[in-house]
């Protein structure tokens, strides 16, 4: 069975670090004990107003860190140039608007075709495998197989932030949905708002390669440490392949 690869978002470790402008908590330790934890990989939102991760991090992280990077960003000339520039492992494109707390939902990958057709190009030439935030339904995936991204990651949000019946639906779209970009050829991620009492239905879906995890775990840490947080995550995930 394919392993199922956990990627630890850091932002929120900047998030506390930046609330007092200093340097600590530092992001970059954090990546090295996500790293010790056994996580495959380090995700970081470089966002356009900057409101955790820094260019420095992005900078630092790229270099220092043995984990691959997944950069999320916005499909903006900004972001574009900085992920050619550092050409992280993975890019993962996601909406972004300044006002929002979190990406609070997928991007449009079918509306927003001729903005991205030439973005993804230019990521996929230049050696990062691109990744479609996304939601769970077939024009999206349609859209995200037409435009050439190798990877798609579905929102788990809505799954996460609802209850019964309702999230019951949004597990059985989750479910409809991966089978159906499978069945396309596309690697299938999936994420946001996980945490250890929504992750398992997800982690058993078999054709899902990677969840990106971050609020949950960083806030877990407080209480019990990253490492610990990080390896209770990877169990929950290995219980539910099994
Ligand atoms: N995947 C993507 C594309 C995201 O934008 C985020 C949030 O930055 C996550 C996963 C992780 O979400 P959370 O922090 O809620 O676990």
């Amino acid at each position: 069975m394919n392993r199922l690869r956990l990627g630890v978002n850091i932002d929120h470790v900047a998030t506390i670090r930046n609330a007092r402008g200093g340097t600590h908590p530092d992001p970059l330790r954090a990546a090295k004990l996500v790293a010790a934890a056994g996580a495959d990989g380090i995700t970081a939102h470089l966002r356009e107003d900057r409101r955790h991760i820094s260019d420095a991090d992005i900078d630092r992280l790229t270099r220092e860190i043995d984990l691959p990077l997944n950069l999320e960003m916005a499909a903006t000339e900004e972001m574009l140039a900085i992920a050619l520039r550092h050409r992280p492992h993975a890019a993962c494109i996601v909406p972004e608007k300044r006002e929002e707390r979190t990406t609070e939902g997928g991007i449009d990958a079918a509306g927003q075709f001729d903005k991205l057709a030439p973005v993804v190009r230019a990521l996929g030439k230049n050696g990062t495998r691109v990744s479609l935030f996304i939601e769970a339904n077939r024009q999206q995936i349609d859209a995200a197989k037409a435009l050439g991204a190798p990877v798609v990651e579905l929102h788990t949000g809505a799954y996460c932030d609802t209850e019964g019946a309702a999230r019951a639906a949004h597990l059985e779209a989750l479910r409809e949905a991966v089978a159906y970009g499978a069945s396309l050829g596309l690697e299938i991620h999936a994420g946001h708002g996980l945490g250890y009492d929504t992750v398992k239905p997800i982690a058993a879906i078999p054709q899902i390669r990677e969840l990106n995890i971050g609020h949950f775990l960083i806030g877990e840490a407080i209480f019990v440490g990253l490492e610990t947080a990080i390896r209770h995550m990877r169990n929950l995930m290995d219980e539910a392949r099994l």
